[in-house]
């Protein structure tokens, strides 16, 4: 069969092989895989951990209460669904929306590295520890541990070359963790801010886009 040659099309067969192939037993557990969402062009893609519970439902990531945060996050700087896409190191809930482990990890991130290569984004940004680990180990999860957590590294930008494809990394506190820790939505918010300069001087945003 020959491959498909669009982004979306491609996206598309990585999807249908999760469903086919894959073997973890949260997947047996879950409603829904959650595979991502947005525009399969844009050159911003966030990385966020697993799905929860109305993700599990609905088989789309970022729509519970982190969600609601990460829009609002996103508007603040200008950022719509039509500017990034969205992914998360698990496709399938871990039950009770506890850690992913690592056997985990190693089962699904070979399709994020797939869903990162198709669609070659120029930043990467990173929420939480989980994905920012996984991203700045250069996809290799035994050199996870090495790297410090996210509240060493977010807010400042790091360039990165895995593989063959060059990105800039941005590390972020996850949405989620500014809702059991309220301090943390001024850093998250400043953080944001940072980005949002850092795009417009790299023209990432869509009006620089479509200019
Ligand atoms: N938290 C995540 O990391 N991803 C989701 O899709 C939802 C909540």
């Amino acid at each position: 069969m020959d491959e498909p040659t669009g982004k979306q099309a491609r996206l598309d067969a990585i999807r249908e092989r999760i469903g086919r192939e894959m073997v973890c037993p949260l997947k047996d557990a879950a409603t829904h895989m959650v595979f991502g969402k947005g525009n399969p062009d844009a050159q911003i893609l966030f990385i966020g951990e697993a799905p929860g519970e109305q993700e599990d439902r609905t088989g789309v990531p970022f729509v519970g209460s982190a969600g609601r945060e990460l829009d609002k996050l996103l508007r603040a700087i200008g950022l719509t669904l039509d500017d990034v896409y969205i992914a998360n190191i698990l496709k399938y809930r871990p039950p009770g929306n506890r850690d992913p482990n690592e056997d985990e990890i190693r089962r699904h991130t070979p399709y994020l590295v797939e869903q990162i290569r198709v669609i070659a984004p120029r930043f990467i940004c990173t929420l939480g520890n989980f994905s920012t680990k996984f991203v700045l180990a250069g996809f290799d999860v035994d050199g996870m541990r090495k790297i410090p957590g996210v509240s060493v590294l977010h807010g400042a930008p790091r360039e990165k070359e895995v593989q063959g494809i060059a990105f800039t990394v941005f590390p972020l506190y996850h949405p989620a963790a500014m809702l059991y820790k309220p301090p943390l939505r001024a850093v998250l918010e400043e953080d944001f801010r940072k980005l949002g300069a850092l795009l417009s001087t790299q023209g990432a945003q869509r009006q620089m886009r479509l200019g």
